[in-house]
């Protein structure tokens, strides 16, 4: 009989979750972070909401109104590579905005409209942009996350470089930070 030790833990499932989760204060949050890194494409479907929703024995209103108040939370799915552009003031002042549109137009990106949306994905599904208020790092602006990784006093010429390596590489299994 072959053994069922190995190296590789098994992912936990959503109900497996759901059920570490159960009856314990303030839980919910975590279970949504739990739940979203379970998805391949990293998001938070409908049918996972209302799954939720039920074995927390919680309002769908308030299970939703918790994943969309949070920027990490995506209800959409999301790209193999993300990119989180800070548009905060301090970041906005020292080029942001410039880093964006380089960001879309190096990923062939048309027509995204940050007043109508903070996140945008690529037709092909090859990485997704996204904006947010302020990384709290505003002191190293501009800040840029590329797959997790915190990029601060950003460039146009870095995030380029940035862009064409995530070309030569498969997507992180997880987020890192340095
Ligand atoms: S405004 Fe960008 S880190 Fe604060």
């Amino acid at each position: 009989m072959p053994s069922t030790t190995t190296t590789q833990r098994k992912a936990p499932t959503l109900d497996e979750l759901i059920e570490r989760h159960k009856g314990k204060p303030g839980a919910l949050l975590g279970l949504l972070e739990n739940a979203q890194e379970l998805e391949k494409f990293r998001y938070l479907s409908e049918p996972t909401l209302r799954r939720i929703a039920e074995g927390m024995a919680l309002p769908l209103s308030q299970v939703y109104s918790v994943a969309t108040f949070y920027s990490f939370f995506n209800l959409e799915p999301q790209g193999l590579h993300s990119l989180v552009v800070c548009r905060g003031t301090a970041c906005h002042t020292r080029g942001s905005l410039e880093l964006l549109e380089t960001a879309l137009a190096r990923l062939g990106i048309e027509g995204f409209r940050e007043d109508e949306s903070n996140s945008v994905t690529t037709p092909d599904g090859f990485a997704s942009i996204r904006t947010v208020a302020c990384f709290g790092q505003c002191a190293l602006a501009p800040v840029v996350q590329v797959d997790g990784t915190i990029h601060s006093r950003m460039t146009v010429g870095k995030l380029v470089a940035a862009i064409e390596k995530l070309r030569k590489v498969p997507a992180p299994e997880a987020p890192k930070s340095k």
